[in-house]
């Protein structure tokens, strides 16, 4: 394991994606763990992460010199950069010389680990107020800009290493090599963790953890809770079953995807719980979107819970009991929530559908050290089908929060028609990376008046809402080619009934959401 320690930006997680995709497996800890515990997990290599802060602030982080002495391999960057000067006896100033953004960086190639063979002039991402005008004692100066005459240093030695940039950047030409050239050469590390050795770790875990007992698994149709499935279905077989509720309120071809696609590649034995007419029923009226997600949620919470109970039920008869509950939680949510145990033991709602209440699970979280990535390349490892493992967001109430107004079936078809077009001629255009996702909305309580062969029309438009965006938090709207948007709108306008307009919502976020309710 590499270690990388995070001083507070939101540099850690993308240093130890770098890590991983230099096939070496790497794990973020707080800056606030004790220098002993971190060497109690015998890293391989550290590495310290840059931050916000002055190392001359009051109440900055500091870190331990101890971690320098272990004799385990350390790389600093940025801020982790002038921690480790300032405690190696290096001088670090706030002389002014501040840089920020692209900026040019000469490197001396020659005896230098980190740099050999990549270019004298690259250019490097920097974003620090504090310099280094002095290296500490027994380290070799490798780099320097017109501002800073100490921007990396190394001590083949001790293996410990600097740069003051970010490497892990896109925007530092050489970065990934110089990151590599420190695992591979300065901590003598190698590429062995890939895709395939997750999988085969993972599967013997999960075997050794479940055991002959049974387990069961809700999909949803989303990438993770697929990749979830996959991953215990190959290491327990029909020990797992898993769960799907059809709620009707689906994409076209969403619940055929997983009935035929994801149990032809997996051989999951799968419960598929026809819920369509319960959840319109539960939704006639209902304008409100709130009220539309409350109603979804709790009618979907209902039929889940009765579809474990009679696999409960069946599986008490051959007397081995569910004792696991499968949850495709990510690393990025393990990391957020301050890196919890994993030992947590959740309690099914057991105030509706009967479920008895000493009724308790134990969690398998295959995809708890996984980024969203390496998510997808397990998915394709597992092979699944390419539709699943690069499918986009979708949000759990589905098309019922994309249909302004009451949602009925024929709104639903309607929509899912409009729906099944925007997303084959974005894929066709080869989009699908581009955008983070594109609901489609109808506006089923607005008519225009058109005129569509030679009579007048009045219909309902469709609404576009295509965004780039890396979390969700935030977003923008996608500048799709006129082209496309012209093919979407012709095709829904001419094969949609109902329909005579399309709109594209040009709206960032915030201040609109990405979805419309
Ligand atoms: P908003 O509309 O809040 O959406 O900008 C942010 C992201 O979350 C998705 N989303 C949901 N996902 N259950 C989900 O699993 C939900 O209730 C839900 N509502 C929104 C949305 O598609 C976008 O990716």
């Amino acid at each position: 394991t590499v270690l990388v320690v995070d001083f507070g930006a939101q540099y850690a997680q993308l240093i130890a994606r770098r890590v991983r995709e230099a096939r070496v497996y790497s794990e973020i800890v707080p800056h606030s763990m004790p220098v002993s515990e971190m060497l109690a997990k015998n890293p391989k290599a550290i590495i310290l992460s840059g931050g916000p802060s002055s190392v001359y602030e009051p109440g900055a982080p500091t870190v331990d010199k101890a971690l320098f002495e272990a004799g385990v391999p350390v790389f600093g960057m940025c801020y982790g950069f002038q921690l480790m000067a300032t405690a190696l006896g290096g001088t670090v100033d706030n002389s002014g010389a501040r840089e920020y953004g692209r900026t040019p960086l000469a490197v001396s190639q020659t005896g230098s680990t980190l740099f050999e063979g990549t270019p004298a002039q690259q250019s490097v991402w920097m974003s620090h107020g504090d310099a280094c005008s002095a290296a500490p004692e027994g380290f070799i100066v490798s780099a320097s800009t017109g501002v800073v005459p100490v921007a990396a240093f190394e001590n083949d030695a001790k293996r410990l290493y600097g740069v003051q940039y970010h490497p892990e950047v896109m925007h530092s030409t050489h970065g990934q090599q110089v990151l590599e050239h420190f695992l591979y050469r300065g901590a003598g590390l190698a590429p062995t963790w890939t895709t395939h050795n997750v999988v085969e770790e993972q599967v013997a875990a999960i075997r050794a953890q479940v055991g002959t007992k049974r387990a069961i698994c809700g999909l949803s149709g989303g990438v993770d809770s697929a990749v979830a499935a996959a991953l215990v279905a190959r290491a327990i077989g029909d020990q797992l079953t898993c769960v799907y509720v059809d709620h009707g309120l689906m994409r076209k071809g969403e619940t055929e995807q997983v009935e035929k696609d994801f149990v032809a590649a997996t051989g999951v034995k799968l419960k598929v719980v026809d819920a369509e007419e319960r959840f319109l029923t539960a939704l006639a009226g209902v304008t409100d979107p709130e009220e539309k997600r409350k109603i979804i949620g709790r009618e979907f919470i209902r039929v889940f819970e009765q579809a474990q109970l009679e696999i409960i039920a069946e599986a008490g008869a051959t007397g081995e009991p569910v004792e696991f509950l499968v949850q495709g939680t990510l690393y990025p949510d393990v990391v957020e929530s301050g890196g919890g145990s994993g030992t947590a033991n959740i309690k099914s709602h057991h105030n509706v559908g009967g479920l008895p209440e000493d009724l308790e699970f134990k969690l398998i979280e295959p995809l708890r050290k996984l980024f969203k990535d390496e998510v997808r390349m397990v998915g394709q490892e597992l092979g699944l089908p390419e539709e699943i493992v690069q499918r986009q967001p979708f949000p759990g109430p589905g098309l019922g929060i994309r249909i302004v107004g009451e949602v009925t079936k024929d709104r639903l078809d309607l929509l899912r028609e409009a729906d099944a077009i925007a997303r084959a001629e974005l894929t066709a255009a080869g989009l699908d990376r581009e955008i983070w996702q594109c609901p489609v909305v109808l506006l089923a309580d607005v008519r225009s008046v058109g005129v569509q062969g030679d009579g007048r029309t009045y219909g309902h438009p469709i609404v576009l809402r295509p965004v780039s965006s890396e979390d969700a938090m935030t977003a923008d709207w996608s500048r799709l080619p006129y082209e496309v948007l012209e093919k979407i709108s012709t095709r829904i306008t001419n094969e949609v009934r109902d329909v005579n307009r399309v709109v594209v919502d040009v709206t960032s976020k915030p201040p609109g959401t990405i979805e419309w309710e």
